[in-house]
């Protein structure tokens, strides 16, 4: 085992990729050069992606692929994706088309209001503690106003601070219940700033009142968060058409939406497949949450708790037909942004925002949206139909080849041969054995 290091982060970048390569590799000028050959000849570039994080020593490549065709609301958008798993982008880019030509994605933001909580223990009587909240609520927003003073000027702004007794959870437990909205930002920064002056706030004002005997005045802040839970910033989004529209495989429209409601219904009661069919939504929203320097972590720990709001985890989608017409439609909380943060730093991000013609965070909610709706729709009609393993290791194929370390020559071969042939990583050892 390796001794521990001190002051790592206060070695040069070079410095710390020399102590990573003799600590932990044998061959040193191959680690080196693989690290280094990612590095971006552009110093200023660079630069600006090394200050990202601490500790950087080099850059990690996804492909950055767009699936066009997406009609949203009467508008057509190119979608930027950021994504590795092969099949993705391609499921979409079909989904996108098919449902093109059948009137596109609706979606409409339901609400947009994000929360956050100062956690506190208070020692002593509840009423007290409401007099109090009473009474300083409004030095608690007047006490952030240089902070909203900003947003409000936008149309955002501190919206409601409650006070929440919690103490029947856990001993002597209470919550600022604080909820936000900050228009085109995703907010963190906004919130966690007003939540810290809130403790503040509530700690110097707790000296001043005299109905509290000393112990009621200790009290003891434990944290003060954004809740990455929003389920009121909420868009829904629905794709529907006429039954017999439904004819893009070789069954009966009849018979493809029966199975596909029946494939939406096990998600809806059975939790491993739910997992499994919001993971699929969720390699569409995140390759685009991703693509425009939003935080696909915050989105995804928002997105499966609302996915099991109801004490189950259950689908996030759901279908019928109605009277002759197929109707497949979501609802989903995503908190995101299109101004600060990551969003114009990162040229990429930045680029992608203007991809799909800069729009604000609530039509960023709404084309983030449907590109969840596209892909699950994409698995879904893939999974009753061919399954799932025929496009996707048509997908992979390209990556076992590149394994194999194939040819352009062998590559062409290969592809036509397997225009007719299952892939798996034998079938294409031994047929690239036989060509070789
Ligand atoms: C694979 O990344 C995603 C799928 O498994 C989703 C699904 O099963 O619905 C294909």
């Amino acid at each position: 085992m390796s001794n521990p290091i001190s002051g790592f982060s206060k070695l040069s970048k070079s410095e710390k990729i020399d102590w990573i390569v003799s600590t932990y590799f044998a061959d040193n000028d191959t680690v080196k050069n693989i690290i280094t050959q990612y590095w971006n000849s552009d110093q200023q570039l660079q630069g600006l992606h090394d200050e990202f994080v601490e500790n950087t020593i080099t850059n990690y490549y996804l492909p950055f692929g767009v699936a066009p065709n997406f009609l949203i609301n009467e508008k057509l958008f190119t979608i930027p994706m950021v994504i590795e798993e092969s099949s993705v982008v391609a499921a979409v880019s079909r989904a996108a088309k098919f449902w093109y030509h059948r009137g596109g994605f609706k979606a409409e933001v339901l609400s947009t209001t994000k929360v956050g909580q100062v956690h506190f223990l208070f020692y002593g009587d509840f009423k007290k503690l409401k007099m109090f909240f009473d009474n300083i609520k409004t030095v608690l927003i007047e006490d952030c106003k240089p902070l909203t003073e900003n947003m409000e000027r936008r149309g955002g702004g501190i919206l409601d601070i409650e006070l929440v007794d919690k103490s029947d959870q856990l001993d002597h437990y209470y919550q600022l219940h604080a909820t936000f909205e900050t228009k085109d930002a995703m907010g963190a920064n906004f919130i966690n700033s007003c939540l810290e002056q809130f403790a503040k706030t509530l700690q110097q004002q707790v000296q001043g009142f005299n109905a509290f005997s000393t112990k009621e005045k200790d009290i003891s802040i434990i944290m003060s968060i954004l809740s990455n839970y929003v389920p009121e910033c909420l868009v829904q989004v629905e794709i529907s058409c006429p039954l017999e529209d439904l004819n893009e495989y070789n069954i009966s429209s009849e018979e493809f939406a029966n199975k596909f409601i029946q494939a939406v219904t096990i998600a809806e009661i059975e939790t491993y497949r739910a997992v499994t069919h919001n993971k699929g939504i969720m390699n569409g929203i995140d390759a685009i949450v991703l693509a425009t320097g939003n935080d696909f972590r915050a989105v995804e720990a928002g997105v499966h708790a609302y996915a099991s709001r109801t004490g189950s985890y259950s689908s996030l989608t759901h279908a019928e037909v109605e009277n002759g017409i197929f109707k497949f439609w979501m609802e989903i909380p995503l908190a995101l942004g299109t101004v600060g943060g990551l969003t114009s730093l990162h040229p990429l991000a930045k680029l992608s925002l203007e991809l799909l013609q800069s729009p604000s965070s609530e039509e960023l909610m709404c084309i983030v949206a449907a590109v969840g709706l596209a892909q699950n729709y994409a698995a879904i009609s893939s999974l009753i139909t061919t399954g799932i393993q025929e496009g996707h290791m048509k997908m992979h194929l390209m990556n076992i080849l590149n394994q194999y370390e194939a040819t352009p020559t062998e590559k062409e071969k290969m592809i036509e041969y397997f225009k007719s042939n299952t892939v798996s990583h034998t079938a294409v050892s031994e047929a690239l054995q036989k060509i070789r």
